[in-house]
C-alpha cells in the first residue's frame, strides 16, 4: 500500500474563497504536502486529465468546469494515504457526504464537488506525474 494520494482543490471551491480551509482541514488531518501548485488548466488540459471518463454523459461538463478557473493541485502522504484522503473528503456526491467531510461542508453538487481524490494508489502516482516533475517534488 502506497502512503500517497493526489488532490485538487476545485475551481467552485477556489472561486468561493475555500482554498485556506480546505488545505487547513487536509493539513490537520495528517497528511503532509509533498508538492502544491495553483494553476489554471486549459480545456484540452482538463480533457486529458479526466480521459477516463470520456465517455461518460458528463465529461463535457466536467471538461468545462475543471477549465473554468484556477485549482490547487497536490500530493499528499499519510500512512493510507488514498483511503484516508477519500474519507476526510467523503461521498462524490455532497448530498451523500458525511458530516463534517469537506464535500459535506463546502461543496454545492456532485459535479461541483469542491475537491478530487485519487481513487487507488495506481492513479495516484499517475495523476501525481500529470502535474509535477521530479523537481517539483520531495
Ligand atoms: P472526481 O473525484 O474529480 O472524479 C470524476 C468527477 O466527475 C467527479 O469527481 C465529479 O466531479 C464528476 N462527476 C461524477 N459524477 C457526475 C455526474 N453525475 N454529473 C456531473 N459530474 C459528475
Amino acid at each position: 500500500m502506497s502512503n500517497r494520494t493526489f488532490t485538487m482543490i476545485k475551481p467552485d471551491a477556489t472561486g468561493k474563497g475555500y482554498t485556506g480551509a480546505i488545505l487547513d482541514q487536509i493539513i490537520n488531518a495528517g497528511f503532509a504536502i509533498k508538492a502544491m501548485k495553483w494553476i489554471k488548466l486549459s480545456a484540452e488540459q482538463a480533457g486529458k486529465f479526466y480521459e477516463i471518463h470520456k465517455e461518460r454523459p458528463f465529461y463535457g461538463e466536467l471538461v468545462e468546469f475543471m477549465s473554468s478557473g484556477p485549482i490547487v493541485a497536490a500530493i499528499l502522504e499519510k500512512e493510507n494515504a488514498v483511503a484516508d484522503f477519500r474519507t476526510l473528503i467523503g461521498a462524490t456526491n455532497p448530498a451523500n457526504a458525511a458530516e463534517g467531510t469537506i464535500r459535506k461542508k463546502y461543496a454545492a453538487s456532485v459535479g461541483e464537488n469542491a475537491v478530487h481524490g485519487s481513487d487507488s494508489d495506481e492513479n495516484a502516482v499517475i495523476e501525481g506525474n500529470f502535474f509535477f516533475s521530479g523537481l517539483e517534488r520531495f
